[in-house]
């Protein structure tokens, strides 16, 4: 099993780009299923989770191959199969995207239940709930979710929770439904706006993306399309962090800054400097000692849960008291033991986690539970004196391209090597 060892304290320095990103390249490979022929996405990041929904995909009869120009290539034609077995379901939950495409095009759909994961319970009913709205029947049966209708028909939905893979299940769904449906309370994340670039390429009606209240209008069939990946929002944040952690200077490439206000408004907030040179440039100056401050996890567009973890790695050698609230996943703080292995100072209070600004972290072994508390961990190690060990370490290439290069390249002291440990299989 691979692990991650850091030595602590040197300085961010250079230029790095980002990959494309894995909440948006697996619904838009999700998305290929509703088509009769080969789709084409680049940018697209080579990551364990794209190659476990390409096994999903395979399973289903799909072709995917990598073409010379480092593009995923999809090929739907030969679909027969509507079934997801738990045993690829139970290693990431995201496999669930597949349900409304497949059940749209196929008039059936098998997918097993996702299970609880390591950052909370993440039930699925509202994809299920949409569905039905949609006019499927749908049955639990062993474990499984097994859908069906001849034609969906569009309507008007609400959401009770602005769900994000909910949401875009529904927008696939839609999109060979019968007539227009109106998705109000819609996830707003920007993958759900680039979900939308791809649904329209294909030839679907498509308002309102990126807000709360999304309109498909359905058609019978759509076409195969090229498409873009957008920038991975959560790794160029998380690249930030890192330079702010390490009182480095770094240019990241290939994002957008417009994706991630409410992250740079809590950097700047600390001390951090952040500019934009040129378009899809971020240049991040550290501070000599970052301040703390609080945060609070909302939908998008308020501080993404997905950068909790890494900035909460920060405010533990921050000046002062952080109070850092989780309000997206119940279970989202299994980093915070971790953090204080390497002498931070952090207490749980129901959803809160009091952090107190320490002078600074040292290395120790530690444990990664899941992606993101993985990435606050190779944070802490960055700036933690001494050497940090990180077990578990595949969390991280679930949904990071290749961070450990990115940051030796940056100019941090990090490899990647085999530790004796077992894997958990757990998901998220
Ligand atoms: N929820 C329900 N019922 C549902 C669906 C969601 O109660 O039917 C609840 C969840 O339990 C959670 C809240 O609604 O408390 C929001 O969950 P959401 O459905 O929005 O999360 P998701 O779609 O399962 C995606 C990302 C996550 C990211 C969340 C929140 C993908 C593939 N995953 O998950 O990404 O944390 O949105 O932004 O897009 C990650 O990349 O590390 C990751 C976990």
């Amino acid at each position: 099993m691979k692990g991650i060892v850091i030595e602590g304290g040197e300085r961010l320095v250079g230029e790095v780009q980002v990959s494309g990103a894995k909440n948006a390249a697996l619904p838009a490979l999700a998305a290929a299923l509703l088509v009769e022929g080969t789709s084409i996405f680049s940018n697209c990041p080579r990551l364990r989770d794209v190659a476990t929904f390409q096994a999903l995909l395979e399973n289903l009869g799909a072709r995917l191959e990598w073409n010379g120009k480092g593009e995923l290539q999809v090929d739907t034609y030969g679909i027969m199969g509507a079934s997801a077995p738990y045993d690829l379901v139970k290693t990431m939950r995201a496999s669930i995207l597949i349900l409304g495409p497949l059940l749209a095009r196929m008039g059936e759909a098998v997918v097993s239940l996702p299970g609880g994961c390591a950052i909370g319970a993440r039930p699925v009913n509202l994809h299920l709930k949409g569905l039905e709205q949609l006019g499927a029947q749908i049955e639990l049966d062993h474990g499984y979710i097994k859908a069906r209708a001849k034609r969906l028909k569009g309507t008007h939905l609400y959401l009770d929770i602005p769900t994000v893979t909910g949401t875009e299940n529904l927008m696939m769904a839609a999109a060979l439904a019968e007539g227009t449906t109106v998705i109000e309370n819609a996830a707003c994340e920007p993958e759900v706006e680039d979900l939308a670039h791809v649904l329209s390429a294909m030839g679907v009606e498509i308002e309102g993306a990126g807000t709360s209240e999304v309109t498909i209008r359905g058609v019978e069939h759509v076409r195969p399309v090229q498409h873009a990946v957008m920038p991975d929002r959560i790794e160029a944040a998380t690249l930030m962090v890192a330079a702010g952690i390490t009182r480095g200077n770094i240019l990241i490439k290939g994002c957008r800054l417009e994706h991630m206000e409410a992250v740079v408004a809590k950097l700047r907030e600390v001390g951090m400097e952040i500019s934009s040179p040129a378009a899809g440039e971020v240049r991040v100056v550290g501070a000599n000692r970052v301040r703390s401050t609080d945060v609070k996890t909302l939908p998008y567009p308020g501080f993404p849960t997905d950068m909790q973890a890494q900035v909460m790695a920060l405010m533990t050698v921050a000046n002062g008291l952080s109070a850092i609230t989780e309000t997206i996943f119940e279970n989202r703080f299994m980093h915070v033991s971790e953090l204080n292995r390497m002498g931070a100072d952090i207490r749980v209070q129901g959803p809160t986690a009091i952090v107190t600004g320490v002078p600074q972290l040292s290395g120790a072994p530690v444990m990664a539970t899941d992606l993101r508390a993985s990435a606050s961990l190779v944070v802490a190690g960055l700036a933690a004196q001494g050497r940090t060990v990180i077990a578990r370490a595949y969390h991280l290439e679930r949904g990071y391209e290749d961070l450990v290069g990115k940051l030796a390249a940056l100019g941090a002291t990090v490899q990647e090597v085999d530790l004796d440990d077992e894997d958990t299989g757990e998901q998220e």
